[in-house]
């Protein structure tokens, strides 16, 4: 099978951990003689820094013609005074707008051996598996009008917080198509005892769930999420939420899996699916090897699953993650108290790599039984 993937490497950290899931990309297509395609370009700060523009016109036209769009991250201090549309950040958000995917799913996923790289106790950790399915392109992120004014002579700022009963439709839908799937509950967030956009949120999801009798909807404000999903993770099974609510829930929810650095998504629903792990360009930590490369390369494998519907392909890929983690392999957010053995971001990427070889060998063996 041939597939098109265009790589958009990005800031910071960004840059690391994409080369470590295209090294596992590669692999896949090795072993099953797909040819797999990527071209690199740029998106955020290193796009301002080589094209004077976080989103330039060449890399719009590359993804648009992709298959998938495989993003690292953007983001660096340089650019932290720029107004938001210079902003590397206006990249990202521009990216997502121009695939049209509006239904960002960001798994938790917990695996017993970090359970000790978790602040949280592991018998709250335990067993815990949710998929947050995130708005990515409403709400105040986009809402209309925006921006800074003068008023009495002192400075104030605005956002919009908007959404339509069509664009909550929609990504109800998914959540609840995606419950189906697995344990048929899906928790709804808003903050509808403050928030119109909240009451027409729930309304709305209240209204799709009629369409899904086998799926128990239960609604939750976002205050209180908060806290059910650091006490009780065990509790939920996919979480719907809006923009905002989204992007913060699914960093907390990271603490979770030991780190922000393990976790994935996919943004489907769009004319070109988009894949990012969650975390940012994290600058404390780049260049220098530390960076965790398993939340870009388990959104490679969401990419396998979702666009290119090569399920055993992705099963080998989440599969020889769990094997280098049961192995005792750590890049160093998730070390803490498992007491396993530290490796570079390289070296993570490369045990993956050769683990997927072994999944897959696994599998015929098994098949030839
Ligand atoms: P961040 O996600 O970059 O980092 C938060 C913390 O998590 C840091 O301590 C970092 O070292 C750690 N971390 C993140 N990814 C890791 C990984 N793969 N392995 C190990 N540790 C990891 O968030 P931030 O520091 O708030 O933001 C930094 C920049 O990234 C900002 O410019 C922000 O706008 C941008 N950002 C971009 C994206 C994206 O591109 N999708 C997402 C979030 C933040
Ligand atoms: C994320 C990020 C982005 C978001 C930023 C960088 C625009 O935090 O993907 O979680 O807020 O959506
Ligand atoms: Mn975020």
């Amino acid at each position: 099978m041939n597939l098109k993937v265009v790589v958009l490497p990005g800031d910071g950290v960004g840059p690391e951990v994409t080369e470590q899931a295209v090294h596992v990309l590669r692999e896949v297509a090795n072993i099953h003689g797909h040819n797999f395609q990527f071209v690199e370009h740029k998106i955020g700060g290193a796009a301002i820094a080589a094209a004077g523009s976080p989103w330039p016109a060449e890399t719009l036209k590359a993804c648009v013609a992709a298959d998938a769009v495989l993003l690292g991250a953007v983001g660096s201090p340089e650019f932290d005074n720029l107004p938001p549309e210079s902003r590397p950040e206006a990249g990202l958000l521009k990216l997502r707008q121009a695939l049209g995917g509006f239904a960002n799913l960001r798994p938790i996923t917990t695996y017993p051996e970090l359970s000790a790289a978790s602040p949280l106790r592991s018998e709250i950790v335990s067993g815990a598996n949710i998929l947050f399915v995130r708005e990515l392109l409403g709400g105040i992120y986009f809402g209309e009008p925006r921006g800074f004014v003068s008023q009495n002579g002192s400075s104030a700022a605005f956002n919009t917080m908007r959404y339509s009963a069509q664009e909550i439709d929609r990504v109800a839908r998914v959540a609840f198509d995606a419950a189906m799937k697995r344990h048929c509950k899906v928790t709804s967030v808003d903050k509808a005892n403050v928030l119109e956009t909240s009451q027409l949120w729930r309304q709305t999801v209240s209204r799709v769930a009629g369409d899904y009798p086998s799926v128990k909807l239960e609604h939750l404000y976002v205050d209180a999420a908060a806290m059910h999903i650091i006490t009780n993770p065990a509790r939920f099974d996919v979480i719907l939420t809006e923009n905002l609510f989204g992007d913060i829930l699914s960093d907390e929810a990271s603490v979770i899996c030991g780190s922000l650095g393990m976790l994935a998504s996919a943004t489907i629903g769009g004319d070109v699916d988009l894949y990012e792990p969650v975390h940012g360009s994290a600058p404390d930590i780049a260049g220098r090897g530390l960076a965790n490369p398993l939340g870009a390369i388990a959104s490679a494998a969401m990419l396998l699953r979702y666009t290119a519907r090569m399920e055993s392909e992705a099963d080998d890929i989440d599969a020889a993650i769990a094997a280098v983690l049961a192995a005792g392999y750590r890049t160093p957010d998730i070390m803490g108290r498992t007491g396993g053995r530290t490796v570079s971001t390289k070296e993570m990427g490369q045990l993956v790599a050769e683990a997927v070889a072994e999944a897959a060998d696994m599998r015929y063996a098994y098949h030839a039984v």
